[in-house]
């Protein structure tokens, strides 16, 4: 099978982000293999992405941290063309309550797989990245030269400390390239509503809570400040289309692939170049979606930023990569995916 296609390893292929982009990778016809240790994800995705794409990836239920077990999975699978590395944790409460479990998890995963790609000379790693690095900026839109701010998470802690690492790792190899996508804030679903983002418990990040309570399952939304210094007071963020972020790792991975890349370690902001404020989200998703959405104001939430949104400038010259999904669209494609999983 796959003759000449090129062999991606994804790790988190499971998940949120990671199952959008196993697809987008199939579509684009790489053969994908899944590692993913399913503590936030389902093995039934695998079969979901098989259903919208007609081709079943590998996939292999296995602990990033089991540096054995991976080095088996690389054996196993012969030459490796990329690797896309989104199995972490995320959860920015958490990280503070549990910083030892998230430095652990988070960063010996990633050195654990560099290690193993050297061993096995795989060249090429995507590695999910975010614009917490850059704390609130001093100027927005935010471009990727902009200084990276001491984390206020351990969360965001280990992003930064994952960006070191595979810049240092680079320096020490030649044959090593990475690119870091820095994503801004995702959200959506696969049109299909067969994949989209499964928060455990209750949900943490806005458009779940959102969808949750419109679909009755949490009373009402709680909106986290109204007095910031934005124009209607509420926080604001670059809310970007998962199939959209998906698509930018399939273009990454070719550029390295294809010798593209300007530099061992390059990284881009993966953003629309819109921001947009909760209480217009909350507004659009009404609209688009014809329902009312209960909501009420309270308090600002420790450790959030006012307003953050990308300059997608680079991103979209030098990988030749831009959003497309409308917001619209994007926000119906969450109430689909959410409606949905009612009747499963
Ligand atoms: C943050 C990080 C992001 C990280 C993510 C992980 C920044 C800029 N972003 O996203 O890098 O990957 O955490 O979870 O640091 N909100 C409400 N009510 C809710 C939930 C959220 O009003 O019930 C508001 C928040 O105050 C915020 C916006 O919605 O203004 C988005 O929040 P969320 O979805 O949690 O994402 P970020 O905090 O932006």
């Amino acid at each position: 099978m796959g003759i000449n296609k090129k062999k991606i390893l994804v790790t988190g292929g499971t998940g949120y982000i990671g199952s959008h982009t196993v697809v987008e990778l199939q579509n684009a016809g790489f053969e994908v293999v899944i590692v993913d240790n399913l503590s936030n994800s389902n093995a039934d995705v695998v079969d979901r992405i098989t259903k919208i794409t007609g081709q079943k990836p590998s996939f292999y239920k296995e602990d990033c941290l089991n540096k054995v077990g991976i080095e088996k999975i690389f054996a196993n699978e012969g030459k490796i063309d990329g690797i896309i590395h989104f199995a972490a944790k995320k959860a920015v409460n958490e990280s503070v309550q549990q910083p030892l479990l998230y430095y652990r998890n988070n960063i010996l995963s990633l050195v654990y797989l560099l290690e193993t790609m050297q061993q096995f000379g795989v060249q090429n790693i995507v590695f999910s990245s975010s614009c917490t690095v850059y704390g609130q900026p001093d100027k927005l839109p935010v471009t990727e030269t902009a200084p990276i701010k001491t984390a206020t998470s351990p969360y965001g802690n280990t992003k930064q400390m994952c960006e070191e690492i595979i810049h240092d790792a680079a320096v020490a190899d030649a044959n090593l390239n990475g690119i870091l996508l820095r994503y801004f804030n995702p959200i959506g679903a696969h049109p299909s509503a067969l994949i989209g983002e499964l928060p455990n418990g209750v949900p943490m990040n806005l458009v779940p809570f959102i969808t949750q309570t419109a679909a009755g399952i949490r009373p009402e939304l709680k909106v986290f400040g109204d007095d910031y210094s934005t124009p209607d007071g509420s926080c604001i963020r670059d809310y970007i289309n998962v199939v959209d972020l998906a698509k930018a790792h399939v273009v990454a991975l070719n550029r390295m692939i294809e010798k593209k890349n300007k530099q061992q370690v390059e990284c881009f902001n993966i953003g629309t170049g819109r921001g947009l404020s909760v209480l217009e989200l909350i507004k659009t998703f009404q609209e688009v979606n014809e329902l009312t959405l209960p909501y009420k104001i309270v308090g600002r939430r420790e450790g959030d930023i006012e307003q953050i949104w990308a300059d997608p400038t680079y991103a979209n010259e030098e990988l030749g990569w831009k959003a497309v999904e409308s917001i619209e669209d994007t926000l119906r494609s969450a109430w689909k995916w959410q409606k949905q999983l009612e009747n499963n």
